[in-house]
């Protein structure tokens, strides 16, 4: 948190010094991970997408039967006032929202029990990013989370232990697979360039989060003529692709150089996929609220 020290962060109405900002023990947050959230990239002070996000969370929160009394105005004044206080020119603001408080019950809470809602912004050099230059080398493991990863919610552990388990066998992250195929990354979507040099990626359903990024990518690569085709692919079929990457909002797309140690390629990023992030990126800077 060094270059983050005493930012200030917004919960239920407030905004306060991070040290100062609390939320309760009995948070179905907390307590069953009973919450959704959002990430939305910050490019030059302002939000990439934010509409999208903003869709895809009211997306979450119906799936879930949970309410929001803040609406899309006052949540994107409420973006807007992190950036500003906390003078973020290159990062991400993160928001949650739970169930909120309540007495440690598997039934959910009497409807009018209000939701718990924070917001912190985190400062990242995202556009120079080291793993855009070099490309990243993922390691395929089970993918062992719950069935709807179409909804955003919180109970992220075993990405966590995902990413872990790729970190300890000299790896940057992990794809996971599921029925043989590869579902996404663990917290992207994956993709692969095939050697008809169309751009593939798994098409949308209860077993991946149907990413902004990846959206916006797909229509980006079509506005410029590639082709994209959504389908499942096998993790043998990325290894033997003329290219692979991942999207998501703060990686924007971000070029997969090694898969369970063989080089993807020559091993390193392909040009078009550096073209495409570049292009990409500017298309998402002039676009941006
Ligand atoms: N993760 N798939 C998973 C499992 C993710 O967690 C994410 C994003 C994506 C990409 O979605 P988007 O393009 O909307 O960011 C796909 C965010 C960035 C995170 O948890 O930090």
């Amino acid at each position: 948190m060094s270059n983050n020290s005493l930012r200030t962060v917004y919960v239920n109405g407030d905004y306060l010094p991070e040290n100062e900002a609390h939320v309760s023990v009995f948070d179905r947050g907390f307590l069953f991970a009973d919450g959704v959230y959002e990430v939305t990239t910050v490019l030059d002070g302002r939000l990439v997408d934010f509409g999208n996000h903003m869709a895809r969370l009211h997306r979450s929160l119906g799936e879930l039967d949970m309410t929001l009394a803040t609406d899309d105005n006052e949540l994107l004044a409420i973006h807007r006032e992190l950036v500003q206080r906390n003078g973020v020119d290159q990062g991400l603001v993160y928001l949650q929202v739970t169930r909120g408080a309540a007495d440690r019950d598997f039934v959910y809470p009497a409807t009018g029990t209000p939701a718990t809602l924070v917001l912190f912004t985190q400062h990242k050099p995202l556009l120079d990013a080291p793993a855009a230059r070099d490309g990243l080398r993922v390691v395929s493991l089970p993918d062992l989370r719950w069935n709807r990863r179409d909804i955003k919610t919180v109970q992220l552990l075993y990405p966590s232990m995902a990413k872990m388990e790729a970190k300890r066998r000299g790896a940057d992250d992990a794809w996971l697979i599921e029925g043989g195929q590869v579902t996404e990354g663990s917290s992207s979507n994956a993709w692969l360039l095939d050697h008809e040099d169309t751009l593939v990626t798994r098409a949308l359903s209860h077993s991946i989060l149907p990413g902004i990024t990846r959206s916006a990518v797909m229509a980006f690569a079509e506005e410029q003529g590639m082709r994209v085709e959504e389908r499942g692919f096998t993790i043998d079929e990325a290894k033997a692709a003329r290219a692979a990457f991942v999207t998501s909002a703060t990686s924007f797309v971000t070029p997969v150089v090694e898969i369970d140690g063989q080089p993807i390629g020559d091993g390193r990023p392909l040009p078009a996929i550096t073209r495409l992030r570049e292009r990409f990126i500017e298309e998402s800077r002039r676009r941006a609220i």
